[in-house]
């Protein structure tokens, strides 16, 4: 019998089946159980995928124990420190740092890319005023494919590279225009000399009446927060864009789906529940009363931007973050800022909490993103939205991934069937 295998025996019947073990670089290996099913007729059941490995990935690997979080094997600390976010996007969806070269050709097509149809423009006005931002973004990326109908085959790589390309660089157009439809304001174009994150901050907070002042330390903040949240592997909204692109649908309207999954207070609406939540508890002295709440079990409130399903020691990216926003505050003259007292007073007293530390659950990254946010006066209900400007360059990287695959399949998911046994239809008037 090979070493490398599991091997499983139905007691019922006596049948085994020996199912190859598959190492990976860094990581647990796996159980190959593809053949289970055709030799004993078992499914395998891990409902929210606790245990699954859905697919093979050469692009992010994370430690949950050690904290580890790598981008292509380049620890997230390195790159925050001396990346920018489209080096970074290079990296994610080509494998490799850029040379100067790549990186300036890089550049050169994201900034083609910028400006949106005009057509889109109407698909705003259907919105109402007061629409949540997230809903505006599932559907006017969804929207997109309609309006670039020139590299619809995604059998082909260069239509593919092109799609990456145009989801990159439109997002901080689309979003900054829902911003601006929201608020009134006329929309901003594109200034394509910027760097992307200045660009960003331009489009959405310059007027047409006056000079728009950039802010470095703010635009590094900013960046040091898209770098975080890139691409963080398997998670929701990313598996969700990958069982979109198994069905070989087109990779806007994927993206759309990841956005849709990715808005959930579960995921990435987290940032938005944290500083609702610190609003809610308002002064420090009402901390204690909200503790007891959230490890109520009857009360289904719980601390917002804690724990995690993969990080059971600490999420490195919380680390990164913290400092950032520790600095940010203090550059901006905002450490007194009542938010940001009661969020450290919140962390402190849950760090020393004994059902925070028994069950490992600690800050994620987005426990300080929304400070963040905040102090770079971003609204509230667009903070799903930056996290999913900075998220679109790890999906696309995962799906063009996955659509290079040779043998690529459509994700079918099986199921325990709970529900009645056959039975007969009766007429409505003998029910
Ligand atoms: N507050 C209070 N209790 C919590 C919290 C929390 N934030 N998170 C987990 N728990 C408790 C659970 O009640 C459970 O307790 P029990 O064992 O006594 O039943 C235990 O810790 C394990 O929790 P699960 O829900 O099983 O953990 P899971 O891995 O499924 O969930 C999740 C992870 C969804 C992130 C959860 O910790 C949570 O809801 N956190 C708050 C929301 C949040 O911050 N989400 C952002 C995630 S990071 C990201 O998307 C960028």
């Amino acid at each position: 019998m090979s070493k490398n295998t599991v091997t499983i025996t139905d007691n019922r019947t006596g049948k085994s089946i020996e199912c190859p073990i598959k190492d990976g670089v860094h990581g647990p290996s796996v159980i190959d159980s593809r053949n289970l099913y055709k030799e004993l007729e078992l499914f395998t059941f891990d409902p929210a995928f606790v245990t699954t490995a859905s697919c093979e990935s050469k692009i992010t690997f994370i430690d949950g124990e050690k904290g580890i979080l790598l981008y292509r094997g380049y620890p997230i600390e390195q790159l925050a420190k001396n990346s920018s976010y489209l080096e970074v996007c290079y990296l994610l969806l080509y494998g490799e740092l850029p040379t100067e070269d790549q990186m300036k050709n890089f550049r050169g097509s994201i900034c083609q890319h910028t400006l949106l149809h005009e057509g889109l423009s109407n698909f705003y006005k259907g919105f109402q005023h007061d629409a949540h931002p997230m809903a505006m973004l599932v559907g006017v990326v969804g929207a997109l494919s309609g309006y670039y109908p020139d590299a619809m085959d995604i059998k082909n790589p260069e239509h593919r590279n092109m799609s990456a390309i145009r989801l990159i660089a439109k997002l901080p157009t689309i979003a900054t225009r829902i911003h601006k439809y929201l608020i009134g304001q006329p929309y901003v174009y594109p200034r394509n000399s910027l760097d992307y994150v200045s660009n960003f901050m331009y489009m959405m907070f310059s007027r047409p009446t006056m000079d728009y002042e950039f802010n470095e330390k703010a635009n590094r903040a900013l960046e040091i927060m898209l770098i975080l949240h890139a691409d963080h592997e398997q998670n929701a909204s990313t598996s969700t864009v990958r069982l979109a692109g198994s069905s070989q649908a087109h990779p806007f309207s994927c993206v759309a789906g990841g956005i849709a999954t990715l808005w959930g207070p579960a995921h990435g609406g987290a940032n938005e529940a944290v500083i609702r939540m610190l609003h809610n508890i308002g002064h420090s002295r009402n901390i204690p009363k909200y503790i007891d709440r959230f490890k109520d079990k009857n009360d289904p409130t719980r601390l917002m931007g804690f724990g995690h399903r993969v990080y059971k020691n600490y999420d490195p990216r919380a680390t990164i973050i913290r400092e950032s926003c520790h600095g940010l505050l203090k550059d901006l003259d905002m450490s007194q800022m009542p938010l940001f007292e009661t969020a450290m007073e919140l962390e402190r007293i849950a760090l020393e909490d004994d059902y925070f530390i028994e069950r490992k659950l600690y800050p994620n990254v987005d426990f300080y993103s929304g400070i963040i946010l905040s102090a770079l006066n971003i609204p509230l209900n667009m903070f799903t939205v930056m996290f999913s400007v900075a998220r679109t360059v790890g999906w696309v990287s995962q799906w063009m991934e996955m659509m290079n695959e040779p043998d690529l399949k459509i994700g079918r998911p099986r199921q325990l069937y709970l529900g009645n046994s056959r039975r007969d239809y009766i007429p409505m008037d003998k029910r």
